[in-house]
């Protein structure tokens, strides 16, 4: 089966974790966003996926390459300017003569895609969007439907006054082919303001496929650490990479922790990475690879991404640290911090909390 996967965007939102990083790359428990993608969509037999690039295409490509490491076929189209959701897919077309997926590459999900496949087949739909209930649903789309599941009313980001339901948009379609017809070419076009209104319009039967999964927008480093801390206690189920080194602790290969570190809840440590004496790493925490946790240090709910370095009696607690980020003696992050790639802090500072420091930036 195919899937479209619209990993286009500048992610925005996550800055400053995606100024050097397409959000599809960044890493969800030491592996790229979209290899848990990838994994997902092959358990419900989707194996050949188009991947539409725009914002920072090469790292995706190099990595990805044409998916046969990953057991499924890859194909890139790449807009020189962003096309819009449903423009991407449209400029696509060529390749899509059976009914598809399509899904936003920044929502991480169990939603039951068999069973989504099977709801949009017994309903005649021509379109089915996938439903997930939220709190604030002012920040997605608004999906109204009837009793039968029909939609009646789609309002991307409505006003607090216009809610009246709170299932949105969970970013995951099946079409039917011919309902491209109604794209325009080369145009910036959405499925949100433009397609699904369109049909609606028309009276096209367009319908919502409710699930109570988990389901999460990584589109901020809120959520984006939120669903680090999901994951690591349990809240959805998935393998690790690396081994299990005592309760709660997933290593992977030629690490070097010191004996008198300790290592609290659950933490995954990437290989190659170094803890030094005393060091506290506290859970749920995820230490990327080739890092350097000096002695006296403590990593408390937080995400580390690849080849960074702590100082001695660092502190940090549920803060995003960049790949490449060097951090002084003593300092301490507070609660919130995000520190974009390559950034270096000096000793003996305080970063006060929720401050994000883009990569040139020298707090
Ligand atoms: N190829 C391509 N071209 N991809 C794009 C473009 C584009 O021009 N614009 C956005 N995308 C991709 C983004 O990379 C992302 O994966 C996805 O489309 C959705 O864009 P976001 O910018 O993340 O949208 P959003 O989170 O504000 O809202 C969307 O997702 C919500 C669920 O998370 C909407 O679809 C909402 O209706 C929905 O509720
Ligand atoms: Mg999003």
């Amino acid at each position: 089966m195919k899937a479209v996967l619209l990993v286009g965007g500048e992610g925005t939102r996550l800055r400053p974790l995606t100024l050097n990083t397409p959000k599809s790359m960044v890493p969800i428990a030491n592996r790229p966003f979209l290899e848990h993608m990838i994994e997902y969509l092959k358990g419900h037999g989707i194996d050949d996926i188009i991947l539409t690039l725009c914002y920072l295409p090469d790292r995706t490509r190099l990595h990805f390459g044409d998916g046969s490491n990953f057991g499924v076929k890859l194909t890139y189209a790449l807009e020189d300017t962003p096309l819009g959701t449903a423009g991407a897919v449209k400029n696509v077309a060529e390749c899509l003569d059976e009914t598809f997926f399509v899904f936003n590459g920044d929502t991480y999900t169990d939603i039951d895609l068999t069973a989504m496949m099977e709801f949009h087949h017994n309903s005649g739909a021509k379109v089915t969007i996938a439903l997930t209930p939220v709190e604030d649903p002012t920040i997605y789309g608004v999906v109204e439907t009837s009793a039968e599941g029909r939609v009646q009313r789609f309002i991307e980001k409505p006003h607090r006054d216009a809610v009246t339901t709170n299932m949105i948009n969970a970013g995951a379609y099946i079409i039917a082919p011919e309902v491209l017809s109604h794209i325009p070419n080369g145009l910036n076009f959405s499925f949100e303001h433009g397609l699904f209104p369109l049909l609606l319009k028309r009276g096209d039967p367009v319908y919502g496929f409710q699930s109570d999964a988990y389901w999460i927008d990584i589109g901020t480093p809120e959520k984006y650490l939120m669903l680090h801390h999901d994951l690591l206690e349990g809240r959805i189920a998935r393998v690790f990479p690396g081994k299990p080194a005592g309760e709660g602790i997933w290593l992977e290969e030629d690490c070097n922790i010191h004996t008198q570190a300790q290592l609290e809840g659950t933490v995954i440590i990437g290989r190659n990475c170094v803890i030094g004496s005393m060091a506290h790493i506290k859970g749920p925490s995820i230490i990327g690879h080739n890092c350097i946790i000096d002695a006296d240090s403590l990593v408390d709910g937080s995400v580390i991404w690849q080849n960074a370095q702590l100082g001695q009696k660092v502190s940090i607690r549920n803060c995003v640290i960049g790949e490449n980020v060097v951090i002084g003696e003593r300092t301490q992050c507070m609660e919130g911090c995000v520190l974009g790639s390559n950034v270096v802090v000096g000793s003996d500072q305080i970063l006060e909390q929720g401050i994000k420091v883009w990569p040139d930036e020298n707090p």
